[in-house]
Parts: structure tokens; sequence; C-alpha cells
């Protein structure tokens, strides 16, 4: 695992964005597994500037997103396609029939689960997965105790995971229960992993997941398994690390760039 510490979100998010770029100019045609939430938010800010200087396309690529909440049309306002819609594909060359996300309106959501995952596997798998990372340690919307081999399924959502959410919405009732989620083993079989965090509320998380034991009740403490995975974190974040001045001795460029 390797664990760049930034001194600002910022900086940070300027990391995650060119690696993201980075991968696209080596491989135009790379699978991308792509997040939702506030963090990513301004990534993908990061990556439509970088799009509109001429300096990242997305014309080549598909995605597959991680999650979408069971019950929401895509057109909904809160669903996780509004978001990519209004946060990214809109705003790239992306071509719509290559981005995907799970429907979470569909008729039967275990068979639409099930189709998403062997759509995945169709496409040979995700090249470069972007991450966000919960407050309780899930990744995707894989909660606490969540199988460390699962495969895309649905997933009940724990009341901190919608109370963290209910902020898009216009109550935490209004907050949907079940969401179709990419599983543990789905992501694991990604080639490359980016993971970004940032802030105090993130710091014991952060901590769980790169120093604590690999276990479910931290989902995604298992990354540390993972042959390919790059942390990128702010100092706020990385305040209850042990080993931060290892991490920083091992990777100085990261605070005193070139
Ligand atoms: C979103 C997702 C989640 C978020 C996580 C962090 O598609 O899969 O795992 O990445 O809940 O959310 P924020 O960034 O809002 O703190």
């Amino acid at each position: 695992m390797k664990v760049l510490i930034h001194e600002t979100q910022a900086t940070a998010v300027d990391c995650v964005a060119g690696l993201f770029a980075e991968r696209l100019v080596k491989q135009p045609d790379t699978v991308l597994g792509l997040a939702t939430g506030g963090t990513m938010e301004a990534v993908y800010a990061r990556l439509i500037a970088l799009h509109q200087a001429g300096q990242m396309s997305m014309a080549q690529a598909r995605s597959f997103n991680l999650d979408e909440y069971v019950g929401l049309r895509p057109d909904h306002p809160c669903s996780y396609w509004y978001y990519m819609r209004e946060k990214l594909f809109a705003h790239v060359d992306m071509r719509p029939e290559n981005t995907f996300l799970p429907c979470g309106d569909a008729a039967d959501p275990e068979a639409e689960a099930d189709r998403y995952e062997a759509a995945i596997v169709g496409a040979g798998d995700i090249g470069l997965q972007l991450l966000g990372l919960g407050a309780n340690g899930h990744i995707g919307f894989n909660e606490p105790t969540s199988s460390l081999a699962s495969h895309t399924r649905i997933k009940t959502l724990t009341h901190s995971t919608r109370d963290a959410n209910a902020r898009y919405f216009d109550s935490f009732d209004d907050v949907p229960r079940l969401a179709i989620t990419m599983g543990i083993g789905t992501i694991m079989r990604a080639q490359e992993i980016v993971l970004l965090a940032f802030g105090e509320g993130k710091a014991e998380v952060v901590a769980k997941m790169i120093e604590g034991p690999v276990s479910a009740a931290c989902p995604a403490s298992v990354l540390q398994m993972h042959r390919k995975v790059t942390v990128v974190i702010d100092e706020a974040a990385a305040s209850k690390l042990s080993l931060r001045d290892y991490y920083e001795a091992v990777h100085p460029e990261v605070r005193a760039p070139k």
C-alpha cells in the first residue's frame, strides 16, 4: 500500500486527478471504476479542467460506478446516475454508451446486481478503481461485516451511512435503505486502486484501514491485501497514523514537489 500524505486537501485532489489522467494517457481504453460522494466532487472538477485544457480524454474509456440506491430512477436528483451526469459525464468526452451504473429502479434488484457483476467481468474487470472511504470503513456500500469476498449485490445501509448521506435528500427518512454495490471481491479484482480521503473526520478510519487488522469490521482494511493500492490523504486525515513519519520518509516528494 502506497500512502501519500499531502499538506492540503487541494494537493491531494490534484494528485488523484493526476494519477487518473496519467493512466488514461498510458491506456486510453482503461475500464474505470468510479465513485460518488463529497470527496469525489473536487476530483471530477479537476478532471473536467484537465479535459478542457486538452490534457485528458475519456473518449475511449468505459466506466462502471460502484453503487446506486435501490428505488431511485436514473433521473432522480439524488441518484448516482444523476450525480455522475452532473459532476462529470456531461462535461467530458466520455461516450454515454460506455458509462455504466446499476439501475436502481430495476424491477428485480437482485437480478440487476447479478447482471452488473457479469457486465464488469465481461469488460475484463476494472483497470483503475477510484474509491472514497466511509467513516465506518465502507468502500462502495460494503458496510462493516460485509463479506470480504463479496460480488455485486444488495446491501442494507447502516444508520450512520444514511445519516452521512442525508444531506443530499430532503430528510433522513428519504434516504433509501438499500443499495446495489460492487462487492469487495469485485473491487479487489481491479488492477489498480486509488483511494482518496481527507479531513479530520476520516482520521480514525484511515488509521484502521492502513494499520489496523484486516477485518470485515472495517471493510477498507482488506485493501492491505491488494497488490497495487495508492492511498492519498491530507494531513488532517493522516493525524491518527502511528507510522506517519515512515510514510512521509518513503515519499518525501509528496511534500516537496519538484
Ligand atoms: C460512493 C461510495 C462511498 C463513498 C463514501 C465516502 O459511490 O461508494 O463509499 O465514497 O461514503 O463518501 P464521502 O466522500 O461523501 O465522504
